[in-house]
């Protein structure tokens, strides 16, 4: 399916965009590992998620849907032996947090995903769980793979990259190993696993080490719990783009996840000189939440600070998009990982602000956009998105503000992050419809 954005007027009203990614696949995976019922309300009803969901109940707990983004989950006090292939579809949290999982326990599962998650990098979780004692088939080090779990022992595991993902799949592991488990990483990632471990009730702590603080698990029995997921910042991004680049706009994106470390793109257009306010914080559930109202603003171009990459690893793409309606030069450096996310993002979000007209550039671990200020960008192409859902949202968010319409190719990839988005995105003004 392609989906077309058309210039449009202005973007205003309030939205709530769906619940949070990062914070539904852990609600699933803790709720399958604990003992008793969790009961998630707001969970992402997204195709990734909803493959961490089909693995809860291989993997031997009770997962029911009770109501509107409303979930139930009977945990097994932990994984049993999956009678099939774990399939994570798209998504690289599923494969990663559910092998860490999975390790723990004395059993074999065989994992898989898409076109694009068979290419994804899996060495940066085989290494540490195998240094633990998870033993693997994995020829490539990437998917299809075997883990055989069960047998653990805690480690201080140094993780070259600054990744939740890696992290979380260790922490998880620890769960069911013998002694304690310590992950220290270059720059801190986003701290969703250890703020939910301690809801579950498992010994989640953090150790100093070197003059910094480090999570650090203990063997531990989960016990059932409520779960709010808060609206996704990392989709709330694309509508305050939107209303920051289209003319006479202001949006007020409701209940949106504000944890410190999902904040970087927020922190960059800010610098930038959006007009961007947080208002009601509240904090109901060990993760705080705010409103953020964002109206149409005069940019100028940034650099973002390398260590600040990975609180704002996923919008990337989008901040691309931005800074081509922004005033000068945009440099990101630092950001490596986005070679190795859904695609190659540094690649293709150049492609295709090039073909949008706008002047980019690729660096090896990052990208320049040199802007013309907001009613510069010519837009008027078809963007290759390989399937890649935040590729995708980005060049319909420059097709609002463009001036001839923009066309991405493979949009029913959007459903793997942000379902309803196009409908979302029309309550506000704009124009996005399906190509026939
Ligand atoms: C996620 C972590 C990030 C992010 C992904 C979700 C998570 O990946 O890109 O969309 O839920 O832990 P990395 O941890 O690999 O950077």
């Amino acid at each position: 399916m392609r989906l077309r954005a058309r210039p449009i007027g202005s973007l205003k009203g309030r939205a709530r965009p769906p619940g949070d990614k990062s914070i539904s696949h852990r609600a699933l995976i803790m709720g399958a590992l604990a003992r008793g019922r969790t009961e998630v309300e707001g969970l992402l009803e997204a195709d990734d998620v909803l493959c961490t969901a089909a693995a809860a109940r291989q993997f031997g707990a009770i997962v029911e849907k009770t109501g509107e983004s409303a979930w139930r989950v009977e945990g097994a006090g932990g994984f049993k032996q999956p009678g099939e292939t774990i399939e994570c579809g798209n998504s690289g949290t599923a494969a990663r947090l559910l092998i860490g999982a999975a390790s723990g326990y004395k059993l074999s599962a065989r994992f898989d995903g898409d076109k694009s998650l068979r290419k994804r990098p899996m060495n940066r979780v085989i290494a540490p769980l195998s240094q633990m004692g998870a033993r693997f088939d994995a020829p490539q080090s990437k998917l299809p793979l075997i883990v055989h779990g069960g047998g653990l022992k805690g480690i201080v595991y140094r993780s070259p990259v600054s990744s939740a993902q890696v992290k979380s799949a260790v922490l998880l592991a620890g769960l069911q190993a013998e002694g304690e488990t310590v992950l220290i990483e270059p720059e801190r990632s986003r701290d969703h696993t250890e703020r939910m471990l301690k809801v579950f009730g498992a010994h989640c702590d953090q150790v100093e080490i070197d003059g910094a603080l480090h999570p650090r698990v203990r063997p531990s029995t989960l016990t059932g719990a409520r779960v709010y997921v808060p609206a996704d910042p990392s989709s709330a991004a694309f509508l305050i783009a939107a209303a920051l680049i289209t003319k006479n706009s202001e949006v007020c994106v409701e209940d949106v996840l504000v944890n410190p470390l999902r904040l970087g793109f927020f922190e960059t257009l800010l610098e930038m000189g959006a007009k961007l306010r947080y208002e009601e914080r509240r904090d109901p559930i060990g993760e705080p939440i705010a409103n953020i109202i964002a109206s149409t603003s005069d940019l100028i171009g940034v650099a973002p600070p390398p260590r600040r990459a990975p609180s704002m690893i996923d919008e990337f793409p989008i901040l691309a998009v931005t800074a081509a309606f922004a005033q000068g030069e945009t440099r990101v450096v630092g950001a490596a990982e986005l070679r190795v996310k859904e695609s190659d993002r540094i690649t293709l979000m150049v492609d295709g602000l090039k073909a949008c007209g706008v002047d980019a550039e690729e660096l090896p671990d990052g990208l320049i956009v040199r802007g013309n200020g907001r009613k510069s960008v010519r837009g008027g192409a078809t963007i290759r998105t390989m399937g890649d859902h935040r590729v995708a949202m980005s060049f319909l968010v420059l097709g609002l503000a463009a001036k001839e319409p923009v066309i991405v190719d493979e949009a029913e990839m959007i459903n793997t992050s942000f379902p309803g988005f196009a409908r979302c995105m029309a309550a506000l003004g704009a124009d996005i419809s399906e190509v026939v």
